[in-house]
């Protein structure tokens, strides 16, 4: 029996296991990469000026991400914390994602706004100033380091042609203008401050 053949070959079941699997798989992901829902910009959403894209590689390097998820779940106990659970949309133009899989300290994907511009030079400094128990590690040299403008405007020529990101010319032209001589600091707090407005934030 045909049957017989497959369940006494181990490898060949697998092999056909993994098809069929697969096909479950294909099912589920496959219609993804086609919905609006999921490969269309949020209504109202533009992306990070230089300033903000240069926080970003800051937020990045010193690994913010790994304590920081910036995905919303549509949970009650989430939204009502955060605001608005997290959608694809709002993720067309990130590259790489950040998402996060560990929470250290609390979801920052609605941020922006939620604190001033001074707040979080002093939170990054030392965040034990305005939050006398936080385990945060401090940051005190981004205070000291500026940006040299260098990369960019390559930078977001790459977002553009390699990820449809819509900058103009215009807009990466004068980008190193727009950046250099500006210290990490205020970049990454520029970056923070951007992040998640589309939808509706908690207050
Ligand atoms: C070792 C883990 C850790 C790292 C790394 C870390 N944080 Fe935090 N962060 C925390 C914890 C814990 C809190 C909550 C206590 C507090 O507010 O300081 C926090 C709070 C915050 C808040 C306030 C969020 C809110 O809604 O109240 C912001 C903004 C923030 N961090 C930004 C950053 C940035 C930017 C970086 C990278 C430069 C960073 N964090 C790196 C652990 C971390």
């Amino acid at each position: 029996m045909r049957h017989e053949i497959v369940e006494k070959h181990l490898g060949l079941m697998a092999i056909i296991i993994l098809v069929v699997i697969s096909f479950g798989g294909l099912a589920e992901i496959v219609p993804l990469l086609f919905l609006d829902d999921t490969t269309k910009p949020v209504e109202g959403m533009r992306p990070y000026s230089a300033l903000e894209l240069e926080g970003r590689d800051i937020y990045i390097r010193e690994g913010c991400h790994v304590c920081h998820t910036q995905m919303i779940r549509p949970l009650r106990a989430e939204t009502e914390r955060y605001g608005h659970y997290t959608v694809a949309g709002e993720h067309v133009w990130e590259h790489p994602f950040l998402w996060g899989s560990k929470r250290t300290g609390p979801d920052i994907a609605r941020v922006g706004g939620r604190y001033s511009d001074e707040w979080h030079k002093v939170h990054l400094n030392n965040p034990r100033d305005v939050v006398p128990e936080s385990n945060m590690p401090a940051f005190p040299w981004l205070a000291e380091t500026e940006l040299d403008g260098e990369q960019i405007g390559a930078k977001m020529s790459l977002f553009r042609d390699k990820f449809g990101v819509p900058y103009t010319d215009e807009q990466i032209a004068k980008a190193k203008e727009d950046v250099q001589g500006v210290h990490e600091l205020d970049a990454l707090v520029a970056y923070l401050q951007s992040l998640g407005k589309t939808l509706p934030q908690k207050r």
